[in-house]
């Protein structure tokens, strides 16, 4: 394998790679360019054909030519492998059991079936009628590539033989399938096609749904030599752009929820597709957002799906929020019955995990049911966060049976949230990004509570600009920690407040230690809500802190002459912050 490797680093040559993406000058032994990682006034993207790495001197972005297509791509390093070995002709002999020619005639086969598949819906009147009354105008059947499998036996295996394509092949690719006596029928028969492309948007399999009633509803293909369906999503080739300018995802049920949500506008919708969401998928989300809403029906299985998602999407800390659909409703039927700006509703009114989940149980049951307040405690003691926690008491209590006064419903509700917590915090399966925790932040024990705060506001878009004034000011911080985290920031981040997701910037800095240490802090504050007045505050406590620490230190450095001490100590009464304030922020609160 690292030969492979070795063998496609010295056929690639960096700087022709590079330059097809960056306008790249000569300067002596590198080549110079603007950075594309960020925004880059002067050159300081520098590639170094001798030592094979690119890197900027600015935001500190560096790497070898596989980092490179990976971070350019979106992929994963066995895909920029094999994306550069085809470029440098290196075969790689472990990787694949396939050999070219097999896999170009299996592409070829499927191919062949949507152009038959495709055909045929412009043959069938009574296809083109169902998809009429569902609403698929010719621009969703083209968009989606939409067939119609014939009900007929053997349409497509006839096909598929004339056109010389191994049946026996067209198997594995679940086109077809033998019966007792080895002839060769159709897997698909009388259904609308839904073809399957991955990210890439290669075709890999097939999706069939039953015209009207019948049984099974829709076919999907099996896995084949071309198709893992836990690791494919049904819309991701037509949802990539949009993920990957916004960085969100919304999951939905099936093929025509993905069709409806798109033609509504939601051009991020994706499905898993006969099969339930796994980690595979959670993992691919991963490499292309940050924010998952899951927008199921609201049925009992829907909801139970939703909450299996919502643990697995977590798992792969994506933030992850639960859109409720009106009862009955899914997102296909609420574009047809109200319209697209109900379905852009819907999406725009996702809940966090514990809301809905609170809210689902009130939909289930009645707070006068005992069986209410058993559940209700359970989903409480899962609260990612205290203040979470808090939120839902308060709006409980008022229902709790048999105390009027509010404070003791919220009391003995508490009381019955502390019993459970404990047992939920060892029984183990919990990862970091549900743990339930005490209201110190374990994540960050080495970090002040003020100095918390400003990281977290650094964290979050919206006050982002600001606090980045703050969090690059070295002098504020007063635990080690914070201090070399405000470092690291002002180094990742000279000129201005990184934009974009955190995922996108979060790796600028360094070193991995300190990376962490802000990383935990978004899974441990996600569901906490920050205010200016708050960051205010953090801000002027540390200006104290500050004050106080330089004091100190003048008092012990300043043996001898009290000069300084005394001007410090008046500077300190007459403007208490003033000997730690940065000047550009002045006003900034
Ligand atoms: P639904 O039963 O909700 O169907 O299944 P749907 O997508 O809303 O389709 P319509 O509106 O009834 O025509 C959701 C998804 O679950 C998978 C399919 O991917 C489907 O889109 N599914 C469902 C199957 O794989 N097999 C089935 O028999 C049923
Ligand atoms: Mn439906």
């Amino acid at each position: 394998m690292t030969d492979e490797r070795d063998e496609v680093r010295a056929r690639i040559d960096i700087a022709e790679l590079v330059g097809r993406e960056v306008a790249l000058k000569r300067a002596g032994k590198v080549y110079k360019g603007l950075c594309p990682f960020h925004q880059d006034r002067n050159p300081s993207f520098t590639v170094s054909a001798e030592t094979g790495r690119y890197k900027c001197w600015s935001c500190g972005e560096t790497g070898d030519i596989f980092t490179w297509v990976m971070k350019r791509q979106n992929v994963e390093f066995g895909e920029a492998l094999r994306i550069l070995a085809k470029q440098a002709g290196v075969t790689l002999a472990n990787r694949s059991s396939t050999p070219p020619s097999v896999k170009q005639a299996q592409e070829a086969a499927m191919d062949e079936a949507l152009r038959f598949f495709r055909d045929q819906l412009t043959r069938s009147s009574t296809a083109k009628e169902y998809c009429d009354g569902r609403g698929l105008d010719q621009s969703a059947l083209d968009g989606w590539e939409i067939g119609y499998a014939p009900d007929v036996g053997e349409a497509l295996a006839v096909h598929l033989k004339k056109k010389g394509f191994s049946l026996g092949e067209c198997k594995n690719l679940f086109l077809v399938d033998q019966d007792a006596g080895g002839g060769y029928f159709d897997k698909f028969r009388g259904r609308l096609i839904f073809p399957i492309r991955d990210e890439r948007g290669e075709l890999v399999a097939f999706g069939g749904r039953v015209l009207g009633q019948g049984h099974p509803k829709y076919i999907n293909s099996s896995d084949t030599p071309l198709y893992r369906k836990s690791r494919v999503l049904y819309g991701m080739n037509r949802a990539r752009e949009r993920l990957s300018a916004q960085h969100q995802a919304v999951l939905v049920e099936g093929y025509l929820d993905v069709i409806a949500c798109h033609r509504a506008g939601v051009t991020n919708a994706l499905a898993s597709l006969g099969t339930s969401l796994s980690e595979d998928h959670a993992k691919l989300l991963k490499r292309w957002c940050s924010e998952v809403v899951i927008l199921y029906d609201s049925d009992d299985a829907g909801q139970k799906a939703a909450e299996r998602a919502v643990k697995i999407l977590s798992a792969e800390n994506l933030r992850v929020s639960v859109a409720l659909m009106p009862p009955g409703d899914d997102p296909d039927t609420l574009l047809r019955r109200v319209g697209p700006a109900a379905v852009q509703k819907a999406v725009a009114g996702g809940l966090s995990p514990m809301e809905y989940g609170v809210q689902a149980l009130l939909q289930r049951l009645s707070p006068n049911q005992p069986e209410f307040w058993g559940e209700a405690v359970t989903l409480l003691a899962e609260a990612p966060t205290e203040m979470e926690l808090d939120r839902q008491i308060v709006r409980l209590a008022p229902m709790y049976p048999g105390l009027k006064d509010s404070v003791q419903a919220q009391n003995a509700l508490r009381r019955e949230v502390a019993k459970m917590r404990p047992n939920v915090r060892t029984n183990g399966n919990r990862d970091r990004s549900s743990r339930p925790r005490s209201d110190a932040s374990p994540a960050a024990p080495q970090l002040a509570g003020a100095e918390i705060v400003v990281f977290h506001a650094f964290l979050e878009p919206q006050f982002r600009p600001r606090a980045w004034m703050f969090a690059r000011t070295r002098d504020l911080f007063v635990t080690d920690a914070g201090t070399r985290l405000s470092e690291a920031i002002a180094t990742a981040f000279p000129q201005a407040a990184p934009q974009g997701p955190t995922s996108e910037w979060l790796h600028r800095i360094e070193p991995e230690e300190l990376r962490q240490l802000l990383s935990d802090l978004t899974l441990d504050l996600r569901a906490s809500r920050l205010s200016d007045e708050y960051v205010t505050d953090a801000v002027q406590k540390l200006r104290e802190m500050a004050g106080d620490r330089r004091l100190r230190e003048v008092r012990e450095q300043a043996t001898g002459s009290d000069e300084e001490y005394q001007y410090f100590l008046k500077l300190k009464e007459r403007k208490p912050d003033a000997l730690a304030k940065p000047k550009e922020e002045d006003g900034l609160f």
